[in-house]
């Protein structure tokens, strides 16, 4: 295969260049294009570009492959835990146990957040939603640690300041939850690895001080691990697009918390639930809500459907889905919502709208219930994907910044707007 394109633009043949990855994804050099021919490209919503090459993350939409630095996602959720998938990600291999030790070590010596930062938390009215505090403390952590200023240029970085935000975004989360419920707040411990530290920083309280449950928190670790990295997705590229104006990491994961957020990314796991919610409390009938949704109404998608990259099942949500049927397995539990999600998931693999559309559930279908069984709030479902995103960021902002020749990402436009006008004085206006 050649290894240019050629353009044509009226009469003149424009020779582009070819980048072909590793598993043999194509793409156009189009860098120099405007500078050559006065042209740039439009793709609205990014669906055909690419903004960067990256080493992290593999994902083949169309057969349903996600793999981190080359390893399935099944494989790692099944054997490994979620702070050895996020060391392999940030530094782009499995450590080794003395790796390991040191790496959790620092995530222990960094568990705690400064005790001024806790009157922050009385600041917010209550009800506050969680996201909005997550980033607004994460953003926060900046002040209290302004090396953080001149990450990844020298080896402070990879040992301070990763551990950190990675244990300290725990922590943060859950003394969101304990200040939103009114308790006394759960200090970290030392001796708890990092999953079931989250859980007992958010479940355990003086009237019931229950250690967690050794199941439920290797449910959480697969949880994380499905969650950690997902290529240039909404969030991950406002991490990239932030931090190349090369403001410091916590203000550029900050940002990728509140990308995170909205519905159609990471808040779709909230959406998910309460969908479900409604159709179990209120009565609704799987095929009404399904007619609502091909409706065509923007406010009432099948939440948990679809994907921007996947056209078919998403390997997430097949971990997850496992996961839900050893959990009801393990507890017994009957959960109405997983009854209902079921029979959704069974109508909609059956009928054309979604078919025709290649729309299957996504990651947050079954996050969402899982995240109810292990006894998370729903406000929460987004706070817990923020934490599991975390590791995914971070390795994506450290790529940004080791990227020769290092460029501020500045997409452009094409102006539709009112030819030269001027300055009417108010008394003239109409
Ligand atoms: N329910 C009903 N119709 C849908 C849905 C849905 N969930 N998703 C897409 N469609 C339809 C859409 O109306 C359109 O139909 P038509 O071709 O007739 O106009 C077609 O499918 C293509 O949709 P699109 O909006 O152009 O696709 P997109 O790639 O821009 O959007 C998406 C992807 C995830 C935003 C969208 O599928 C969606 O809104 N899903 C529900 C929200 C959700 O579950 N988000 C979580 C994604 S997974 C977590 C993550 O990685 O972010």
């Amino acid at each position: 295969m050649s290894e240019f394109a050629e353009l044509k633009i009226n009469d003149k043949i424009y020779i582009l260049p070819i980048i072909i990855g590793t598993r043999g994804e194509k793409a156009i050099d189009i860098s120099n294009l405007r500078k050559e021919s006065g042209f740039i490209t439009l793709d609205v919503g990014y669906q055909n570009t690419g903004t960067c090459k990256s080493a992290i993350t593999f994902v083949d939409g169309e057969r349903g492959i996600l793999r981190y630095r080359g390893i399935p996602v099944e494989e790692l959720a099944e054997k490994s835990t979620f702070v050895e998938t996020a060391y392999l990600l940030v530094f782009g291999k499995l450590p080794n146990k003395t790796e390991l030790a040191k790496f959790s070590a620092s995530l222990t010596e960094s568990s705690l957040i400064h005790e001024d930062m806790l009157n922050f938390f009385n600041g917010y009215p209550s009800g506050a939603h969680p996201m909005a505090i997550l980033s607004s403390m994460v953003s926060s952590l900046s002040v209290y640690y302004p090396d953080a200023f001149h990450l990844f240029e020298d080896d402070i970085d990879s040992d301070v300041n990763v551990p950190r935000l990675l244990s300290k975004i725990r922590t943060i989360a859950a003394f969101s939850y304990k200040k939103s419920i009114g308790e006394p707040i759960v200090y970290p411990r030392a001796d708890y690895s990092y999953c079931k530290n989250i859980l007992n920083m958010m479940f355990w309280s003086y009237s019931k001080p229950q250690e967690p449950d050794t199941f439920k928190v290797k449910v959480l670790e697969k949880l994380l691990i499905v969650h950690a990295d997902h290529e240039q997705n909404c969030s991950t590229s406002t991490v990239r697009l932030v931090g190349s104006s090369k403001v410091n990491l916590y203000a550029s994961i900050c940002a990728g918390i509140c990308a995170l957020w909205g519905p159609l990314h990471g808040g779709a796991n909230q959406k998910v639930m309460e969908m479900l919610d409604k159709i179990v409390e209120k009565g609704y009938s799987i095929d009404q809500f399904i007619e609502k949704a091909k409706s065509k109404d923007p406010n009432c998608r099948l939440m948990g459907f679809g994907h921007r990259i996947y056209k078919t099942y998403d390997p997430r949500a097949k971990v997850l889905k496992a996961v839900c049927d050893e959990m009801v397995k393990k507890y017994g539990v009957s959960e109405p919502r997983l009854e209902k999600a079921l029979e959704l998931e069974e109508k909609v693999l059956k009928d054309d709208y979604f078919l025709s559309r290649n729309l299957y559930p996504n990651v947050d279908f079954y996050s969402g219930i899982l995240f109810r069984m292990l006894g998370i709030p729903t406000k929460m479902f987004p706070v817990m994907f923020a934490i599991g995103r975390l590791p995914g960021w971070i390795s994506q902002w450290k790529e940004l910044h080791s990227t020769v020749p290092f460029k501020i990402g500045r997409p452009r436009q094409i102006y539709i707007g009112p030819e030269e006008a001027h300055y009417i004085p108010i008394e003239e206006r109409k």
